[in-house]
Order: structure tokens, then sequence, then C-alpha cells
């Protein structure tokens, strides 16, 4: 065997290894996503926005090439999950009128590529607020409990899981363009504040276990690099992201004393992200900068609405375009995500 073919081979060992996200007995029955862009998987299709990608080249290597309505080539994290905890393969979105009744009581996606915590966020973006995915959530338990009975629907809402990502796009787009013109940490708190009350009104609702994700690696996204473009990673955009993870990581430890019932986790999404993008090439991953689709359009800040321009194999980029990592990426972070925190 020639040196290149062993090298391939090692190669393809490694990502064997490397990528099998463990599969693990948690006991959640259902999985509910909220948020935006990072977990939604097509909320946004039925919407009159700019902020929806069901069209190709989204969806390239999802189930033979579908473009879903998910941001990205493949799953996002939301499936990844509910597939590790053994619930379902993929999460459907809440929205999709197809939408198989059957998949009510194992738990359905609210999230809303583009939303965040702030109002102004989904407002210019044109998708769905945090309050109104509460509200989907409401008219869902409504649905859940005309299926399966009052009793079996508190359980059920009671055992599951709820995983949370947003201020991405708050931070990365609303507080960048200069939208709410106060000082990051006073705009962080209020980050915060409405992630306290969204965690509040779940409770209310029945909720106890709920993954709230960090933001994303902001200043390493193709999108995020911005002005400083030709490095890997504008330190200044992943101050912000780094001083509101923080702020989270320790209002979300205080539930703990405040509630003891509720189980509420920090899931950090951001040091996973860093680390793959700054790992030697063992990942198997040989582009770390653009994203795969939008050509090399660095800091375009648009979604991919060409088919040239693709790269040939999304498994060696990190992004997928200027702000959401590839499938292979997201089973990495997830991987990491899943070990950490599905303990039985
Ligand atoms: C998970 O559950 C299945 C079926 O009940 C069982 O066969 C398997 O050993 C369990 N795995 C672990 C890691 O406990
Ligand atoms: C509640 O769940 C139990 C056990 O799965 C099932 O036997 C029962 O039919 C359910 N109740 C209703 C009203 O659907």
């Amino acid at each position: 065997m020639d040196q290149l073919l062993i090298d391939r081979l090692v190669m393809a060992i490694l990502v064997l290894c490397v990528y099998r996200i463990p599969m693990v007995n948690a006991s959640y029955p259902a999985l509910f996503a909220f948020g935006d862009s990072i977990l939604d998987t097509g909320n946004n299709n039925v919407l009159v926005s700019i902020t929806k990608c069901n069209y190709p080249p989204y969806g390239r290597d999802f189930n033979g090439g579908i473009p879903t309505g998910r941001f990205s080539n493949g799953k996002v994290p939301s499936d990844l999950i509910a597939g590790a905890l053994k619930i379902k393969d993929t999460l459907p979105a809440y929205n999709d009128p197809k939408l198989d009744p059957k998949e009510l009581p194992t738990g359905v996606c609210f999230a809303s590529g583009g939303s965040g915590l702030d109002t102004l966020t989904s407002t210019f973006l044109e998708v769905i607020s945090i309050a109104d995915q509460l509200k989907m959530f409401k008219e869902y338990i409504g649905k859940l409990t005309a299926n399966v009975g009052q009793q079996n629907a508190s359980e059920i809402i009671s055992k599951s899981l709820v995983i949370l990502s947003a201020a991405n796009n708050d931070i990365a787009i609303t507080f960048s363009l200069g939208r709410r013109p106060i000082p990051f940490p006073a705009y962080s708190n209020l980050l915060v504040d409405w992630t306290s009350s969204f965690l509040k009104e779940l409770y209310a609702l029945g909720v106890r276990h709920v993954w709230a994700f960090s933001t994303l690696t902001l200043g390493c996204l193709p999108g995020g690099r911005g002005s400083v473009g030709g490095v890997l990673c504008n330190e200044a955009v992943n101050a912000f992201a780094v001083e509101f993870n923080s702020n989270l990581e320790k209002y979300v430890t205080s539930i703990k004393t405040t509630t003891p019932d509720y189980d509420v986790q920090y899931v950090d999404v951001y040091n996973p992200l860093r680390n793959i993008i700054s790992s030697s090439p063992v990942s198997g991953f040989t582009n770390k900068i653009n994203g795969c689709c939008g050509g090399n359009a660095v800091a375009s800040g648009e979604l991919c609405t060409s088919l040239t321009g693709q790269c040939t194999d999304t498994s060696t980029y990190v992004f997928w375009d200027f702000a959401h990592p590839t499938q292979r990426a997201y089973e990495i972070i997830v991987s990491d995500i899943i070990q950490k925190h599905a303990q039985q």
C-alpha cells in the first residue's frame, strides 16, 4: 500500500472512532427544543420571512438531500440528541403541516432560526420569538392531553428534556449591529433575565429537566470574523460570548439552590466548537475557516442560495455556511454534551 492510502485508512478509522455519539438509556420520554437555528428543524418553513432555508443546497446530506428547513447540510443537534437519548432519529418541527400526531408524545421542536431572547432579534429577522415558541408549547400540551389524557401528558412533560439554544443572534446580530445601544455587561444581564423568565414559565408548565446551551464560539464563525478576516477567530466577539456564557452558567447554578426540584444544566457548546477549530488535523477537518456553501466569502453573513461554489466533502468542513456548523461538527459537539450531561 502506498503511504497516501495508509494515511487515508488511518484517517477513516480515526473518524469512525471519534464521531460515534454514545447512545444512553437516559429515560427521557420526550425531547423539546426551543430557541434558534442551532436547534430549528423546519419551523420557519411556514413563515413569510427572509430567514429560511428549505431549499437546496441546505439538507444536502439529509436522507439523500432533502432541504427540510434545517440550517445545515444534515441533522442538527435536536436530532442528534433525540437519537443519542434513544427517543427518535429526528425531532420534527411543530409547525410542519404534515406532523404526524403519533410524534406528539415523544416531543417536537419549537425553535426558530434567527430567534433570540431579545424580541428585537426575532422581529428584525421575521421569525418566531421565544414568547411565541412558549405559546406553541402551550398549544402542544393541549393537543398532547387530548391524545394521551391529563395524567399521561403531565408525566411526559415532567420527565421530558427541554433543550434551549438562544443568545447567539442577540449577541452576533442585535447587539453587534448597535440595535441595543447599551454597554455589553448590561445587555448580558438582560439576556440572563430573559432566560430566567423563560425557564420560570417552563417550570410553571410542568417541565423539570432543561439543558441551557451556551452560545457558539461566535467570533470564530465565518460571518463573525467580520473585518478581521484571514485570522481564525475574532477574539473581541468571542469575549462577548464568554461573558454572557459565564453569566448564564452562574445563573443556572443558582437555580439548584432556589428551586431544588428543577434540574437545569448549563451546557457548554462554546468550548467543544473552539476545540474542533484549534485541534490538530486528526479530527479530519481540512477547512475550519470557510463555509462549505457560500464560497469563500468569509464575512458574507447571508444564507446560501447558490448551488455553485460548494465544497465537495462536507465532512472535511467545520462550517456549512456563514454561521452554522456541519453535521459532522455537530456530531462531535453532541458527543461531548451527551458524555457530560446524560448520565443515567
Ligand atoms: C440500555 O437498555 C437496553 C434495553 O433495555 C439494554 O439492552 C442495554 O444494555 C442498556 N444499556 C446500558 C448502557 O445500560
Ligand atoms: C396512559 O398511558 C397508559 C400507559 O401507557 C395507557 O395504558 C393509557 O391508555 C393512557 N391513557 C390515555 C387516556 O390514553
